[in-house]
């Protein structure tokens, strides 16, 4: 969370009710430049008249004209599933056309993708649209001949940040196949976790990728995969895999005879084969995305094609303000939503170039980022606060170092110390590129809160106010809206519907309905989307000029690096040990990360807690999610605070990790423990394993 002391992360961490008063210094704006302004996509202030409240959804048909339809949409919002939205009804469309064929006309020599490999004795890669187009071709043409796929079946994929997985979606997409990226870094259960509850038959992965400056063996993850989603009743018929240097396999794992097959020999046979993009329903399902939410299991959000194509690409063009002659690098992982969104859709449907960086940002020094930008001219450049307190942590001084010129600069994930947002415009922008702090969510598809660069100041540390056609509104719990300008905190949610927004939840709309609708809804039976405010999970303070600050989430869930991660998803990990009887996870201020996860656990009686005992715990958070989601430490203690009636009291243990005070705890049912689990992590005693 943002804040210079531990209160308001406590406070952020803990809004359970809506009405907390929050006590910061407003910070000064600052303006665009005239030079940026000059050149903006968009500087029409009547946009925001345009798109007011009572005009939606009518105003949505600016961005759907913003792609080429096979044929074009009679209904503007189909309501009578609500809230499961159709957006475009009647429409057909192909994204990977909109993304690749239609630009060929004017842009086929023009650099679609620069792939950037970490180690910087390997060549850069520049993809033409046209080559875009001849790749994609031939993968189809794998997918459609080789595996027999066809619309409406989902694939998991499960691929490193490197060309082949733009390549792959696009190619999904142009036959309407459903794709389901796992983020690499997750585990192979993680993944498998993902195959199963798409209903996946095939995996498609990469051999290996670089990380840190080490071959990292990806192969081996698919092994645990396919024999995982086997245990949970579901069989995977292939496993197609990318060779990271085609013509060689890099991976120590082997290949399982009749199961895995090596991608770069199947294309050998279409060379130069073009498969004609399948013209689909606007609301076909483009893809899911999983994210992390209150019940432990992780929910497929189902973006569908029209919606979520249109919305990405106006966004991508009015907020990210790319032009086609710009090169625009966006740091994320294609993995999260934000490369889906940002990395490939949303750029490449208004026929951007943009880079894939395959490392680490620190990577082989702390100057790499403003090399590949200096290298590249990148003038667009897109990241995460935990990035940025990374790279300012480790060079503050190496961006003057860099002849690179960046016009523009986004902020996204996790709020912004306003400190850090100042390094990131003084030295990483030189004073010459705008930011905007941009608050969406997995399920958004886009942005939702944010500055329109050349219409409105920068605010550093505030998002913005809503985008246009997105019509925020903070409710405390009652249901009782909080003014602007108030200073207190309430629940942000967003009053209407908007094309980027995930359609369902795959396979469990009564999830989708109670846990995003359900809380403020004013009549379930209702078909008017009125009566269906969208809960975001963030608690928010909007100031008196509109700016909304996010200050974190209401539910149980944790952000660490920008990366959701369910508490629930942790625990249950830890409690895959057997010795573990009771496991709970909270949230820690971290100069790096901005949050990290603290897990307490308790043994079940007779077992003597031990160093070894904490590792295998770690080790089995690794196994079941991956390494994001390890713990800063495992405290292991005698017993959890609680209350009376029994439920773990995660808020005094986020209090005791963060050194902020626990509060009266006269009234739970063992206040004692509080005192020796103070002295234990404040290392007064010494733990005793
Ligand atoms: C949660 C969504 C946004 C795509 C990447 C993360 C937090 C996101 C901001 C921001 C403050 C932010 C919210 C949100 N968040 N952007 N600019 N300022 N907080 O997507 O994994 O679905 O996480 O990230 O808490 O609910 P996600």
């Amino acid at each position: 969370m943002s804040g210079k002391d531990g209160k308001e992360a406590k406070e952020a961490t803990e809004t359970t009710e809506a009405d907390i008063a929050v006590h910061w210094a407003e910070e000064q704006y600052f303006y665009p430049s005239t030079k940026f302004i000059a050149q903006a996509n968009m500087t029409d202030e009547n946009i925001y008249d345009r798109m007011s409240l009572d005009k939606c959804p009518e105003y949505w048909k600016e961005y759907a004209d913003l792609l080429t339809w096979y044929k074009y949409w009679d209904t503007i919002l189909d309501t009578s599933d609500a809230p499961c939205y159709n957006f475009f009804k009647g429409g057909l469309i192909n994204a990977s056309y909109n993304c690749v064929d239609r630009h060929l006309a004017k842009y086929k020599n023009k650099t679609a993708i620069h792939f950037v490999p970490e180690l910087e004795t390997d060549k850069v890669e520049h993809i033409t649209y046209q080559e875009l187009y001849v790749r994609v071709n031939e993968f189809a043409a794998v997918l459609k001949y080789e595996c027999g796929l066809m619309a409406g079946d989902r694939v998991t994929l499960h691929m490193p940040m490197v060309a082949e997985l733009p390549i792959t979606m696009l190619a999904c997409a142009r036959l309407g196949i459903i794709h389901s990226q796992a983020f690499c870094g997750f585990s192979g259960k993680a993944c498998a976790d993902r195959i199963v509850d798409s209903g996946s038959y095939y995996l498609i992965t990469m051999d290996a990728y670089f990380r840190g400056g080490s071959l990292i063996d990806h192969k081996e993850k698919a092994d645990i995969a396919v024999e995982e989603a086997a245990q949970e009743g579901r069989k995977i018929e292939k496993v197609l895999v990318w060779q990271r240097y085609p013509g060689k396999y890099s991976s120590k794992t082997p290949m399982v005879d009749g199961r895995d097959v090596f991608v770069n020999d199947l294309l050998k046979k279409y060379y130069g084969v073009r498969i004609e993009p399948v013209p689909m329903p606007a609301e076909a399902p483009l893809f899911l995305m999983y994210t992390s939410g209150t019940a432990g299991k992780p929910k497929g959000c189902q973006h569908n094609t029209a919606g979520y194509l249109a919305y990405t690409a106006g966004t991508s063009k009015y907020v990210q303000d790319i032009h086609p002659e710009d090169v625009y690098w966006c740091m994320a992982h294609i993995g999260w939503i934000t490369g889906h969104s940002y990395i490939v859709y949303g750029p490449l449907a208004i026929a951007a170039s943009t880079v894939i960086y395959e490392g680490i940002p620190t990577y082989p020094d702390a100057g790499r980022c403003w090399k590949i930008a200096q290298d590249l001219d990148v003038n667009i450049f897109h990241t995460t606060p935990t990035a940025i307190r990374a790279l300012r942590k480790v060079g503050p001084d190496e961006p003057k170092k860099y002849n690179y010129h960046f016009k523009h600069m986004t902020t996204v994930g996790e709020p912004i110390e306003p400190e850090v947002w100042k390094w990131y415009y003084h030295e990483v922008g030189k004073d010459e590129a705008i930011i905007v702090d941009t608050w969406w969510q997995t399920e958004t598809g886009g942005f939702l809160c944010s500055t329109l660069p050349a219409l409105q100041p920068m605010k550093p540390g505030s998002a913005g106010p809503g985008m246009p056609g997105i019509h925020p509104i903070v409710y405390d719990e009652h249901g009782n809206v909080v003014p602007s300008g108030s200073g207190k905190a309430g629940n942000i949610c967003i009053q209407n519907p908007w094309p980027g927004m995930f359609h369902t939840i795959w396979g469990d709309r009564d999830r989708f309905v109670r846990q995003y609708f359900e809380k403020y809804c004013k009549n379930p039976k209702s078909k008017d989307w009125r009566d269906w405010p969208y809960l975001t999970g963030d608690a928010a303070v909007v100031a008196s000029d509109g700016y909304v600050r996010i200050l974190g989430r209401i539910d149980d869930v944790i952000n660490v690096s920008g990366h959701r991660l369910g508490t629930k998803d942790i625990e249950s990990a830890a409690l895959t040990v057997l010795e573990v009887a009771e496991a709970a996870v909270v949230p820690v201020k971290h100069e790096v990360k901005g949050i990290e996860p603290d897990l307490y656990v308790a043994l079940r009686p007779g077992i003597q807690p031990s160093e070894d005992l904490a590792r295998k715990i770690m080790k089995a958070i690794v196994t079941e999610i991956g390494p994001i989601a390890k713990p800063g430490k495992v405290w292991i203690v005698p017993d959890m605070p609680k209350t009376r009636s029994g439920k773990i009291m995660r808020r005094v243990l986020g209090a005791i990790s963060n050194g902020t005070s626990v509060g009266d705890v006269m009234t739970l049912a063992n206040p004692e423990i509080v005192d020796m689990i103070t002295k234990m992590v404040q290392g007064e005693t010494k733990v005793e394993f």
